[in-house]
């Protein structure tokens, strides 16, 4: 254990966890990865060779006694986020809760009382906000580019989505022991890319355009591509079209078109398993010229631990999603897919239930 490093325990050492807040945490000179908790065995012994925490658990209440972890990484299935980071924060820690926050709008409005009771911070796992090039672009809008008048956003996984990142990221280890929601929750394809994706898109397309008021969406099926696609009303006044397509078959194809009274910013994003910044061009009137930042540091996920720990330690505002973001989101989600059914636009402030 190192004095005066903001100490966190993880919940998972499933595929995540190890694609990224481990290494994550042992990368960051402001962060220890103190604890490795999964009730898998095999696993949470291979990752704890492998990673070499301070100690590590079997049961999630033996970490959360455990008074040295200042807080907890819920890196679990998405059905489990909620109940486990209600129960992180009533033993006094802070939690990051991976994405999506959670699967329905009451469990998501029960995060959101607890963390308020609490006190603590609470952040979910939108990493993308800690993209240089994005976050770049969130300051840009919110500085220079006046008026907000239109913004568009594309995700689009790619066909060979797992031909690429099996290259890039570390071989993932698995167990036959993990604990897993019961039934598949693969097996509605269209609730689990909205969950796993749609998050995504939701939660990026808010930081830069601000709070989404109503959606309405289309889903294609043809050829087995699940292909969204969404006009959104943003508070502000802003059109909003959103784009969540799995897969193109072509490259991974995110991105962004945001223009306002007083300038535009443009951005291209990569497959996040590159860890390279957007490239993004911001344009203003004022002096008649594009912005080009160049991100160096795009480990987004230890960026987002590092944002935690001082938001823990100096109450400095984080500039990842809180947990009010977080239910958002999951409006957003659950708008989106009552809309696919109706047909109609859904306000998200209306929504209830799951996605
Ligand atoms: N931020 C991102 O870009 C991103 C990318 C991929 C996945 N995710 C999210 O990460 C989360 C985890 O996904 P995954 O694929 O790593 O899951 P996983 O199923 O591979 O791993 C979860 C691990 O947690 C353990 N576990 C579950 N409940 C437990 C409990 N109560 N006590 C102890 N151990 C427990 C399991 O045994 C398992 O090993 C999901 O919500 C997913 O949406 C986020």
């Amino acid at each position: 254990m190192t004095e005066n490093l903001f100490r966190v325990g993880v919940l998972g050492a499933g595929d995540i966890a190890q694609a990224a807040h481990f290494p994550a945490a042992r990368k960051s000179k402001e962060v220890e990865l103190y604890a490795i908790c999964d009730a898998a065995d095999d696993l949470r012994e291979r990752m704890t060779l492998i990673h070499q925490p301070t100690t590590s658990f079997d049961d999630y209440d033996k970490m959360l006694n455990d008074e040295n972890v200042d807080a907890v990484v819920v890196a679990v299935a998405d059905q489990f986020h909620v109940p486990l980071a209600i129960r992180a924060l009533e033993a006094g820690k802070h939690v990051l809760v991976e994405k999506p926050m959670g699967v329905a709008v009451e469990e998501a409005e029960a995060l959101v009382a607890a963390q308020k009771h609490s006190g603590k911070v609470v952040l979910v796992g939108h990493e993308k906000r800690y993209d240089p090039g994005i976050a770049f672009a969130h300051d840009f809008i919110r500085d220079e580019i006046g008026e907000l008048i239109g913004l568009k956003h594309w995700y689009c996984d790619s066909t060979y989505r797992y031909a690429v990142t099996d290259t890039i990221r570390p071989l993932i280890e698995h167990s036959a022991a993990a604990r897993r929601p019961a039934g598949d929750p693969k097996a509605n394809r269209q609730r689990y890319y909205v969950l796993g994706h749609g998050s995504h898109l939701l939660d990026t397309a808010r930081y830069l355009g601000g709070p989404i008021t109503a959606i309405r969406a289309r889903l294609s099926t043809k050829a087995g591509t699940y292909c969204w696609f969404l006009d959104v009303e943003f508070e502000n006044g802003c059109l909003g079209q959103l784009d969540l397509t799995l897969a193109v078959r072509m490259d991974w194809w995110e991105g962004f078109q945001v223009y306002g009274s007083e300038g535009s910013v443009i951005g291209k994003v990569h497959n996040p398993w590159y860890f390279k910044a957007a490239e993004v061009q911001a344009f203003s009137v004022k002096d008649d010229m594009f912005h080009q930042p160049i991100g160096a540091d795009a480990n987004v996920f230890r960026l987002q631990l590092e944002d935690l720990a001082r938001a823990a330690n100096t109450g400095s505002t984080p500039r990842g999603a809180s947990a009010v973001d977080g239910l958002a989101s999951v409006r957003g989600m659950v708008a989106l897919a009552r809309s696919v059914e109706s047909g109609d636009w859904v306000r998200l402030a209306d929504v209830e239930g799951a996605v």
